[in-house]
C-alpha cells in the first residue's frame, strides 16, 4: 500500500516535470531557402572565390534559426567541410573559397538555416597546372 502510493507520487512528479520541460509553442516557421547558385552545370576550380546565392523572397516573418552555414556534399553525403558559417540567412549571398578537394561532378552545397537545403549537383575541378 505504501509502495503503491510512493509510486503514484513518483509518477505524478514525473508528469509535472515533463509538463514543465515541454517547450511553449512559438509562432515561428522553418525556413530553408532554395540555393540558386551553384546550379546544374556550374564548374568551380579549387581556390576560386564564388558567391553562393539563395532566394530569400517569401521568407517567413519569424525564423527559428537565422544563422546560416554552408557545407559541402559529395556523392550524396554531407562532408565535414564548412564553406561559410555565422552569416545572416537573409543575406541571400555569401562569398566562399572553393576548398582543396578531389575532382568530382557530384558535389552539392547544403545551406543550413532552420533546416538544410541542397543545391543542385555541380562540378569541382583541380587547377590544371597542378596535375
Ligand atoms: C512573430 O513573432 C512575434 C514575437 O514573438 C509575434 O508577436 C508575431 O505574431 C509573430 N508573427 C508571425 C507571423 O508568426
Ligand atoms: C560577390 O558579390 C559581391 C557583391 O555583388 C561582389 O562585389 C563580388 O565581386 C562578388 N564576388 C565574386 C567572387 O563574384
Ligand atoms: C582534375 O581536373 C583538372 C581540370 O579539368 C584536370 O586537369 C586534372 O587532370 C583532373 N585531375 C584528376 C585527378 O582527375
Amino acid at each position: 500500500m505504501k509502495f503503491t502510493s510512493l509510486t503514484t507520487i513518483a509518477a505524478t512528479l514525473l508528469l509535472s516535470a515533463s509538463a514543465l520541460a515541454r517547450p511553449t509553442i512559438e509562432a515561428r516557421d522553418v525556413y530553408a531557402p532554395p540555393v540558386t547558385y551553384p546550379h546544374a552545370g556550374t564548374v568551380w576550380k579549387v581556390g576560386e572565390h564564388h558567391n553562393v546565392t539563395w532566394d530569400t523572397a517569401n521568407h517567413p516573418v519569424n525564423i527559428t534559426n537565422g544563422i546560416g552555414q554552408i557545407m559541402l556534399r559529395k556523392a550524396g553525403l554531407t562532408t565535414p567541410v564548412i564553406l561559410a558559417s555565422e552569416f545572416n540567412i537573409l543575406l541571400g549571398r555569401i562569398t566562399v573559397t572553393v576548398p582543396w578537394v578531389q575532382n568530382g561532378t557530384d558535389y552539392q552545397l547544403v545551406l543550413f538555416g532552420d533546416s538544410g537545403n541542397f543545391s543542385p549537383t555541380f562540378t569541382i575541378t583541380g587547377p590544371a597546372s597542378l596535375f
